[in-house]
């Protein structure tokens, strides 16, 4: 198992919002989180990379294993990062670097690579993004679709082994959000693992092995890609409903 999440809770101050969550996937599955607003998508996928602290269960991630209950020690938090990425919502992108320089900071910084290869191994990943000519403008120079795709190519350049997206075509077009989905089926095939928060079902439909449907910090369904079509729950059944 490359995810492995037992019995996970989490709570803003005294407000519980993730109630006993269990997730697993392997290399190559792609797990897609749906649900209503607030139902604690975010939440969780900030869970997996411990930007949100649970207070309690196990995570058990490309076996870094961490029992969530104690106290965590900050360089194993820190090797966790290297192997899963993550693409948020706002892209997050350092405005007053070049597209390039966005790409070299984290592997030379924490990985230590030299300026040579890294530079290399950026310019391949624009190229295969379609991005190699904007290589040196700076991030509010491009469109949504731009900077979401220079995201995506800045978490690459770390080589995880998981990558997490929260609502990778949120506000974008039809054409950028088609790109986007085929970036994302195109790692399906390198092995890495993915998980993706997304509201739209259509995108689900496309890049899913698995599916988790949540409703208010819990999980009431999972299930393989065959669920969009066999929803086992009343609840499920009727957010597809809604959705589509
Ligand atoms: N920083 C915070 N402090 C306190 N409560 C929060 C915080 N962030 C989120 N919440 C609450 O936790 C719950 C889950 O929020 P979360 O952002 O994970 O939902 P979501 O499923 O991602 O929703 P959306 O689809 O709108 O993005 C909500 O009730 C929300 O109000
Ligand atoms: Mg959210």
């Amino acid at each position: 198992m490359t995810i492995c999440v037992k019995n996970l809770n989490f709570f803003y101050g005294s407000s519980q919002a993730l109630f006993d969550i269990n997730i697993s996937a392997d290399d190559s599955d792609t797990v897609v989180l749906l649900g209503p607003s607030g139902a604690g998508k975010s939440t969780l996928i900030r869970t997996l990379n411990l930007l949100e602290m649970p207070t309690s269960g196990e995570l058990d991630i490309v076996n870094n294993k961490f029992d969530l209950a104690q106290p965590i020690d900050a360089g194993k938090i820190r090797r966790l990062r290297q192997d899963v990425g993550m693409v948020f919502q706002q892209y997050n992108l350092w405005p007053h670097f070049t597209v390039l320089e966005n790409l070299l900071e984290a592997p030379m910084k924490i990985l230590g690579t030299d300026k040579q290869s890294a530079q290399a191994q950026a310019m391949e990943l624009l190229s295969r993004l379609r991005l190699e000519e904007y290589a040196d403008r700076f991030p509010l120079q491009l469109s949504g679709g731009q900077q979401q795709r220079v995201a995506i190519a800045r978490a690459l350049m770390m080589k995880p082994k998981v990558l997490l997206f929260d609502e990778p075509t949120a506000a974008l077009d039809p054409e950028i959000t088609a790109q986007i989905v085929s970036i994302i089926q195109e790692l399906q095939q390198t092995g890495i693992t993915q998980v993706i928060v997304t509201h739209e079902v259509g995108v689900a439909r496309k890049v899913a092995t698995k599916v988790v449907y949540m409703e208010q910090g819990h999980i009431v369904e999972t299930g393989d890609a065959n669920c969009f079509d066999n929803p086992q729950t009343e609840q499920f059944k009727q957010y597809l409903s809604h959705s589509e």
